[in-house]
């Protein structure tokens, strides 16, 4: 059976956009002209996924509201007759079923996926973070799924990264090449420089196994008293297949202060209607 489900862990307290994010989600942040999760969500829908569950967590309704229809809205773009707008209004809650789970308390990227045990019924399923853009053709999570389709098993998504950044991400070893799968010997959550396998870092898209969930179960939570998603994947390997998979694309981290501006400005500049103005602006700035 082929993919159709994805959870979107979208629970985290964003303490690196402060003050941005005290009363704000980081994934609802503009991004050029929509939130940030919104282009998770159509990579999501291009891909096709129709069952979507959103992981929220405190102070988080906004999302809700976000996919939801907003009548009062609609009505007012169609006496102004605004149909463009309201193209894009009601794309926003067309398409796959979207639900949503709030994670209790903010136990990490492990506990956010845990709580998607029931829905996911025991199938195979999709992650994507909601801080994580990718910009690609065929979408990211669409070559994951056809890779899955050959290769059934757990799929991460990989990407080089510098030696500076390797302590910010989950990095793996890959032991072995499978056309474009690469066969995962190790995976470590946040290592030091020292203590990394490679600089193959795991970015925000998986596809996981139902045997996740009892690995979620049994791990022990790290120094920070999170449950790391990194440690019930290598919790499983030898029992499940682990690949790795270096996505055709660019990945755009709207997590940091400097990251989440520059996205939004190589994202514009990828805009027919924002191109030639924003250049020109850039141009001007930096000549000045
Ligand atoms: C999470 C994962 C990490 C992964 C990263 C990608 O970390 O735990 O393995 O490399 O996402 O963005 P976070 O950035 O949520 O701390």
């Amino acid at each position: 059976m082929s993919i159709s489900k994805v959870v979107i862990p979208a629970a985290g307290l964003g303490t690196r956009l402060l003050p941005a994010t005290k009363s704000q989600p980081k994934e609802m942040l503009p991004v050029v002209d929509r939130p940030a999760i919104q282009y998770v969500v159509e990579e999501a829908k291009a891909s096709g996924i129709d069952d979507i569950l959103i992981i929220t967590g405190r102070g988080k309704r906004t999302l809700e509201d976000h996919f939801d229809r907003s009548i009062e809205l609609e009505r007012h773009l169609e006496a102004k007759g605004d149909m463009a707008k309201l193209a894009a209004v009601r794309s926003i809650s067309d398409g796959p079923a979207t639900y949503f789970i709030r994670q209790k308390e903010p136990k990490g990227l492990g506990h956010a996926v845990l709580c998607a045990e029931k829905h996911m019924a025991d199938q195979s399923f999709a992650v994507m973070l909601g801080d994580d853009i990718f910009v690609s053709e065929p979408p990211a999570i669409a070559q994951m799924i056809e890779l899955y389709n050959n290769n059934p098993g757990i799929i991460i998504a990989l990407q080089e990264v510098s030696d500076s950044q390797i302590p910010l991400y989950g990095i793996v070893s890959v032991c072995k090449k499978q056309g474009k799968a690469l066969l995962i010997d190790d995976l470590v959550e946040k290592p030091s420089l020292k203590a990394a396998p490679s600089n193959l870092a795991i970015v925000g898209r998986y596809i996981l196994t139902p045997e996740i969930f009892d690995a979620l179960k049994s791990i022990e939570a790290d120094k920070k008293g999170e449950f790391q998603l990194t440690d019930a994947i290598r919790y499983l390997m030898g029992s499940v297949p682990i690949y790795g998979y270096k996505f055709t694309g660019c990945r755009y981290d709207v997590g940091s202060k400097l990251t989440y501006l520059t996205t939004n400005i190589e994202l514009a500049l990828m805009r027919d209607d924002l191109r030639d103005d924003l250049r020109k602006f850039l141009t001007e700035l930096i000549n000045d």
